[in-house]
């Protein structure tokens, strides 16, 4: 009697809360070798007078064994189910759509990432700015025409401060910060003060590019941004260099790529030239250097600044920059890959 007492404080005590301690559990008090079978067996040597009473206990813990086993089986079983999702009773019947990225993000990572696999590091940097990082350290005089050109928003309270009508700003705040070899991208958003029509916007994003050391040449920033040219839009793109210019730059340069809507034959956003431009770009001009306390007599670098929303609409044939920023889940949901 004392065997069958011990085994019902023993189940008491037995805490079933996963699927090994079930099984643990099946093994102790089920399995052949168990105890309450070599119970069940010994029936046959229990004292007539006594085995009625004895066959009354031994079944109630056989029942007891049983159900507590189904019971842990069944509760274990349905909170496997609710929580770790075999089943998840808690989800919506309808399907949930997944969100993606906008193409601008697209087209400016893979541009990021093109150039951080040939050594530039990628750096973020304000969007509000003032006067000597936007324009003053970058050459533009104080009069100057090109200051016209980027018209932007000020800041009523103080005219010193701006939103950046480019990321040449960061050129500044890098090239303060650091000693060259400097070889940096920058991503972001930039504001001017512009009509928005089909091919222009009050705000955009540019990704600039620095690249100041010993001896770096105008050939070399043309062939880089050749190579990141082919990347982007193929190995039969072509590029062409036309002079510009820029207050910060010397000499400074537009750069096109054979526009791959039409392959060169002639369409509305290559103006039937058969050419893009996708951005400016020059040799950093030895003024902007001494701003940023480098000495240009050891130090040359180039720079360059790439409109993504053109880039974005020749890398994926769109018509108006428009689009880009009225947020229609029509036009976005064309540019994920995963739906
Ligand atoms: N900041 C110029 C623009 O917004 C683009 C540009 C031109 C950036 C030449 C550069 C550069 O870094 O070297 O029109």
């Amino acid at each position: 009697m004392s065997k069958i007492q011990k085994l019902h404080t023993e189940i008491d005590n037995f805490v079933i809360d996963s699927a090994e301690t079930l099984e643990q559990y099946r093994l102790q008090f089920l399995s052949k070798k168990s105890e309450l079978q070599s119970l069940l067996s010994d029936i046959k040597n229990i004292a007539p007078e006594e085995r009625k009473q004895y066959g009354i206990l031994v079944n109630e813990l056989k029942q007891k064994v049983q159900i507590v086993y189904d019971q842990s089986k069944e509760k274990l079983e349905s909170s496997v189910s609710y929580s770790v999702g075999l089943t998840d009773v808690t989800r919506s019947a309808k399907g949930i759509e997944l969100g993606g990225l906008h193409p601008i993000s697209i087209v400016m990572n893979e541009v990021c990432e093109i150039f951080e696999a040939i050594g530039f590091s990628r750096v973020p940097g304000p969007e509000i700015d003032d006067d000597w990082h936007i324009f003053s350290a970058l050459n533009f005089a104080e009069e100057h025409p090109a200051r016209d050109m980027q018209d932007t928003f000020f800041v009523h309270t103080n005219p010193d401060i701006a939103l950046r009508t480019h990321t040449s700003s960061l050129q500044v705040r890098v090239m303060e910060n650091e000693k060259p070899p400097i070889r940096v991208i920058c991503p972001g958003r930039v504001y001017r003060n512009e009509a928005i029509t089909s091919r222009a916007h009050c705000m955009f994003h540019q990704v600039e590019g620095l690249y100041i050391a010993e001896h770096v040449s105008f050939a070399e920033m043309e062939q880089t941004l050749f190579y990141f040219a082919k990347q982007m839009f193929g190995e039969g793109t072509k590029i062409r260099l036309r002079p510009s210019y820029f207050p910060f730059t010397e000499p400074s340069a537009e750069m096109d790529v054979s526009c791959n809507i039409c392959g060169g034959a002639g369409c509305a956003l290559c103006k039937h030239s058969g050419w893009v431009e996708i951005m400016g770009c020059g040799m950093v001009d030895p003024n902007v250097l001494e701003n940023c306390n480098i000495d240009s007599t050891i130090y040359t670098g180039y720079a360059f600044g790439i409109g993504i929303e053109r880039m974005t609409q020749v890398k994926y044939k769109t018509n108006d920059i428009r689009l880009f920023f009225e947020n229609d889940v029509r036009f976005l949901q064309q540019f994920q890959t995963v739906k």
